[in-house]
């Protein structure tokens, strides 16, 4: 059946696609998440960072001990008598004497001071919540002075706190600065003498993203909002499948109190604290109206553990059968967390975490770009039965191997027909040539086997002809809606001055947020989705490789969508005929995004490359001339 076939009856003379089509793919790479879209401002918070990370990184890394005032004390790691058996390290710090002398201007104690994740924003007259576990050691409560300071140890904000039990018990104070500033650092001084132990220390800006406890970088948050994707897929990535076994991503890890949670080796080398974890992905998936995609690891670990990639890949490694069950056992209890009553076990936690309303899970991905190995094979089936006898109503997404094709793609697909998986995960990072050279990749794919979930696809670069040849495939990805299930770019953010991969749809650092013309055309499509598909309302040359076009319309709104794109370097003109549509507008939205081949934006000019929009007047017909290098959009209502 070809991709062009139309169902006249239903959808005048339209094709239904999928309308959860465009999404986004959050992995925590670049610093995406500690540090990035997790709005903590401490790092190593729980004083769990290790050199199997970094070979330089401990305890105590991103932390200095100071004893202002002619102080001094003792400071010591420990793991006797942690707060939880999976957040193993603290802190402990003797204080033997708080410096009195006259002569010494300022706050006198010992304590520690945290330089947060290459210092920390903080802004005047907003709030900042500041929390810790402390053990008091001595009989003799502790006095803490709690302060933010500039590098020069200027006092922004200060608080006290008192402790009041030789048990683990959480203080917390508010720290409102009275200016704004750029490098400031969270200072913890005890100011009497006293032996404590003290871990899980955090510092959050009340407002983050809706506000929400434990949130989201609020600017950062936004704008993955601003894109409305219809779903989201989570954590990674290679993250999920981790650097062999023991650093899979275990969801079960990453849920209840933070100081709970079990922290660890972030595969793209550095530490993951898991406090952006399952609950939060899930709450964030909900609060901007976008599906959770959990992908979770097919018992196999990456292909490329311990940097096999350079001897060929050869890493993988897979879970023992006898562990199976188990780990078969912790994809349904997901499901039962998600999805499951009050009254069900994991249903139970997920209420206790403050949501007894189901998430509404649809859908769970199993693998991620696996090596499709005999083993691999045998693992994902155990688990793909599990989910279809327990759970028919979850669309299990397999994967089909890191490339557009090759051995993996093959035998990924060969078992995706075998087992008839639902929707199958492809991945492929090429040049913006190819895009344009493999527009109609998906024309000729088979209707009846599984759908495809693009799930990781860039061309190399966030230059405008980068975005613009994504733009092109995007409307041939429209066009085959009925076969493309889903779509996201990857990666999606990234940390200036700590990317593992170059190129990303959105920058950021500290302070500033860069948005790449690969992102402004995510979202002219992501805010701009249909579920009917029209052939022939929009007329161009067919000759001319650099053209390209959809539309779409939205059934709920009624609205339609046009999209059309020009990767040439001269305007050239299309034709659009509404007349299928009746009656019409005659103003409609229009936003473009044009630029020189070669133009992107940088964190020095962030605006070089802006979408522009404005209402224009049109016809049942109307003749649009498309500017070189450029995606423009047309939202036009209906009056029927
Ligand atoms: O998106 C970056 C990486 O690319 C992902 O972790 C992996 O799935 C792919 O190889």
């Amino acid at each position: 059946m070809s991709a062009e076939k139309i169902d006249a009856q239903n959808f005048k003379g339209g094709k239904k696609i999928s309308n959860n089509l465009f999404g986004l793919f959050f992995e925590d790479i670049n610093y995406s998440a500690d540090g990035g879209l997790y709005a903590e401002l401490v790092q190593n918070r729980s004083f769990e960072y290790n050199p199997t990370e970094r070979k330089e990184w401990n305890p105590f890394s991103f932390w200095e001990y100071i004893a202002p005032g002619y102080s001094y004390g003792r400071i010591s790691v420990e793991t006797s008598a942690p707060i939880h058996p999976d957040n193993p390290h603290y802190l402990v710090l003797d204080v033997e004497h708080v410096g009195k002398e006259v002569k010494y201007v300022g706050i006198s104690g010992v304590g520690i001071k945290n330089s947060g994740f290459e210092n920390m924003v903080v802004k005047s007259n907003e709030k900042y919540n500041f929390s810790m576990f402390v053990r008091q050691l001595g009989k003799d409560p502790v006095s803490f002075n709690i302060s933010l300071q500039t590098p020069k140890g200027k006092v922004l904000a200060e608080s006290k706190i008192s402790t009041s039990s030789n048990n683990w018990t959480k203080y917390t104070a508010s720290l409102i600065p009275a200016q704004n500033n750029d490098t400031a650092n969270l200072v913890i001084l005890a100011t009497t003498e006293g032996k404590f132990a003290i871990d899980v220390v955090s510092l959050f800006p009340e407002k983050t993203f809706k506000n929400r406890l434990n949130g989201m970088r609020a600017d950062l948050a936004q704008v993955l909002a601003d894109m409305k994707p219809r779903f989201i897929r989570f954590p990674g990535g290679c993250l999920t499948h981790g650097d062999g076994l023991g650093n899979m991503y275990r969801w079960k890890n990453t849920i209840g109190p933070v100081e709970q949670r079990k922290e660890q080796r972030n595969i793209w080398g550095y530490h993951q604290t898991t406090g952006l974890g399952y609950f939060e992905y899930f709450r964030f998936c909900e609060d901007i109206g976008a599906k959770p995609l959990p992908v979770l690891p097919a018992g196999v670990s990456c292909q490329n553990s311990g940097g096999t990639w350079r001897i060929g890949g050869t890493g993988q490694k897979a879970l023992p059968m006898d562990e199976m069950q188990e780990y078969i056992q912790e994809i349904l209890d997901l499901i039962e967390w998600a999805n499951g009553p009050v009254t069900s076990a994991w249903g139970a936690k997920r209420a206790s975490a403050g949501h007894p309303a189901p998430f509404n899970l649809e859908y769970v991905g199993i693998g991620n770009e696996d090596k499709i190995t005999p083993e691999f094979e045998e693992r994902f089936k155990m688990i793909f039965d599990a989910i279809k006898a327990k759970h028919p109503e979850i669309t299990v997404v397999g994967t089909v191997g890191p490339g557009q094709d090759g051995d993996d793609f093959t035998k990924g697909w060969e078992l995706a027909d075998k087992l008839k998986i639902p929707v199958v995960d492809e991945h492929y990072y090429v040049q913006p040539e190819w895009f344009m050279a493999n527009l109609h990749r998906y024309d000729k794919y088979p209707r009846s086997s599984s759908k495809v979930y693009l799930g990781e696809y860039a061309s190399w670069g966030n230059k405008m002809k980068n975005a613009i040849a994504e733009a092109a495939y995007l409307t041939r990805i429209e066009c085959n809606g009925d076969v493309v299930h889903m779509a996201s770019y990857a990666p999606l953010l990234a940390k200036k001055g700590f990317t593992q991969w170059t190129t990303d749809l959105i920058f950021f650092d500290n302070l500033n947020i860069l948005l790449t013309p690969n992102y402004y055309v995510q979202k002219m499509f992501s805010a701009n989705q249909g579920d009917i598909y029209f052939d022939k309302v929009i007329s161009k040359n067919e000759n001319d490789s650099t053209l390209a076009a959809s539309c779409v319309q939205d059934s709920k709104s009624g609205d339609i969508i046009l999209k059309m794109v020009n990767y040439g370097n001269a305007s050239k003109t299309m034709k659009i005929n509404l007349y299928k549509f009746g009656k019409t507008a005659w103003e409609a939205e229009q936003i473009v995004l044009t630029g020189s081949p070669d133009a992107e934006n940088t964190f020095g000019k962030t605006n070089r490359i802006v979408p522009t929009s404005s209402v224009i007047k049109i016809g049942r017909t109307f003749d649009y001339p498309a500017p070189p290098m450029s995606l423009t959009v047309v939202r036009i209502e209906t009056k029927n």
